[in-house]
């Protein structure tokens, strides 16, 4: 119960300089998820209790920063500390799983890379200049750097994979696909939102389209979903054009990676592969559609500015552009951190 004295007590307040503090922090707390991930903490543990002295032996790791290394997994939330000096994947840091089925682990592993922090360190010249502080720092664009880079590119395409994995399932709810017959992902990775798509919907064909290397590692997400036979993969490059032939056309977290003049030429080539009536699905976290995820989607307008000087969104600005294609925005319909923005093909 509570006493007249406790009501009428202010609440403790936390001294702005220690909130500034956390918050400042926040990025060593990252640091130690991307570590855990990096080294593959949590594949270690999977449902065991186990010593830092053993995992630090599982793993190769130094001893004696393996145990620190625990206390600090521990202490942002990643591992649970058993009495017996043992730790136990919490449910948090079981998302670090690489087999789980929703596992963040790659996205921490880029979130930590070299190539992302290093960008992130320069996010004041981002907004001083409006330009990507990528290329001063790594001599190419974040596109053409991971073409020349197997091993980071294995982990950002990985990356999205979970990404869109995570999202996929209330993107394909708001979808009514009965009166389409054939759907093309534009920029669809490896294929993973196209096959939940096909699977949603018996009746419809897909065509995957992205670069090269890319699709190139699409058969096997398609093959294990069931959906390859009901599958064309076709590679390009949506400054060219992109394939025509679909009543549908999804591109899903490809806008966002572009300036406003690459994302027109981008919507010039879909919609010159449309024809009236058909329709485009954006999938994308938009701007203002409500203020559930403002902050998300805030900071990941300034992730997008710093790694390739694109930018997240608002409805009005969907709508703007989409208009100089002739397409007509006809719905926005909210999907968890995601929004589907569909438009109609109109001259
Ligand atoms: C952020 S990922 C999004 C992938 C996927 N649609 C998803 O939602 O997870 C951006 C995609 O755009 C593709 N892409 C980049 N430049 C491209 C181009 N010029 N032509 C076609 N695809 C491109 C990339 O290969 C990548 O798969």
């Amino acid at each position: 119960m509570t006493s007249t004295h406790d009501t009428l007590t202010p609440p403790p307040t936390v001294p702005a300089a220690a909130r500034l503090l956390d918050l400042v922090m926040g990025n060593w707390r990252a640091g130690v998820v991307s570590a855990f991930a990096e080294l593959g903490v949590a594949d270690a543990l999977r449902d065991e209790k186990l010593t830092p002295a053993s995992i630090a032996r599982h793993l190769g790791l130094a001893n004696s920063t393996c145990t620190r290394f625990c206390t600090a997994a521990a202490a942002v939330g990643l591992l649970d500390a058993g009495a017996d000096g043992t730790v136990s994947l919490s449910e948090l840091g079981r998302t670090l799983l690489s087999e789980s089925p929703g596992s963040m682990r790659n996205f921490a592993r880029w979130c930590g890379s070299t190539a992302d922090r290093t960008t992130w360190s320069q996010l004041h010249t981002a907004v001083r200049t409006g330009r990507s502080p990528f290329p001063a720092i790594h001599g190419t664009d974040v596109w053409e750097f991971l073409q020349t880079r197997p091993a980071d590119a294995a982990v950002f395409d990985a990356a999205m994979t979970e990404l869109s994995r995570n999202v996929i399932g209330p993107v394909v709810g708001v979808l009514d696909l009965t009166s389409f017959s054939s759907v093309t992902d534009v920029g669809g990775g490896r294929g993973a939102l196209l096959a939940a798509i096909l699977k949603s919907a018996p009746h419809l064909r897909g065509v995957l389209f992205d670069q090269a290397d890319v699709v190139s590692l699409a058969p096997d997400v398609l093959r294990s979903a069931g959906v390859a036979d009901r599958v064309t993969i076709i590679a390009g490059s949506f400054f060219d054009s992109v394939p025509s032939g679909s009543d549908l056309f999804v591109i899903s977290n490809v806008l966002h990676d572009w300036d406003d003049d690459r994302t027109r030429a981008i919507l010039g080539s879909i919609s010159s592969a449309m024809s009236p009536g058909h329709q485009i699905a954006i999938v994308e976290a938009v701007a203002g559609v409500d203020d559930r995820f403002d902050e998300a989607i805030a900071l990941m307008d300034m992730d997008m500015l710093a790694l390739c000087e694109g930018k997240q969104r608002t409805v009005g600005e969907f709508r703007d552009l989409l208009a100089e294609f002739g397409l007509t925005l006809t719905a926005i319909d909210r999907a968890g951190l995601q929004s589907v923005v569909r438009a109609t093909k109109t001259d």
